[in-house]
């Protein structure tokens, strides 16, 4: 038997990203859809982003990240910067708990008011 005092942080929040190769893929597949809006709701330190950008068609969509971890989550924002993902934000929260708060109210996650990571 497994307990949870004995598991790191990072295993107990998930913080095991997405390969590269296997999130172009997905954002290959999601360009091909021509989204103006991208919700990642779990984002960690941005491989979708990354992704996104390498992928290439994406500068027009509103991208919105949102990470519970606040390193990560300013590491992600610091990757769209840089990348020049200039509709990318991120939000250093528990999107589920903004979902449960505000989306059966009609919230739109691309508009949260919640802290932007930097
Ligand atoms: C398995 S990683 C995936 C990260 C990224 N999406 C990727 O594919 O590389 C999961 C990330 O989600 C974050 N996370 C877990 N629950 C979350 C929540 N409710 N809201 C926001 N972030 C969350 C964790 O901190 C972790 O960085």
């Amino acid at each position: 038997m497994k307990f949870i005092e004995d598991q790191t942080a990072q295993k107990l929040r998930g913080g095991y990203y997405t390969p590269l190769d296997l999130a172009s893929f997905i954002a290959r597949w999601i360009a091909d859809l021509k989204p103006d809006k991208v919700l990642e709701p779990s984002c960690g330190d941005g491989a979708f982003l990354q992704a996104m950008a390498d992928v290439g068609a994406f500068s027009k969509a509103a991208i919105t990240g949102f990470e519970l971890d606040d390193d990560e989550a300013a590491k992600a924002a610091r990757r769209a910067k840089e990348l020049r993902l200039n509709r990318a934000e991120v939000r250093s929260e528990d999107f589920l708990g903004w979902a449960i708060e505000n989306m059966g109210k009609g919230g739109d996650p691309l508009r949260a008011s919640s802290r932007l990571a930097s």
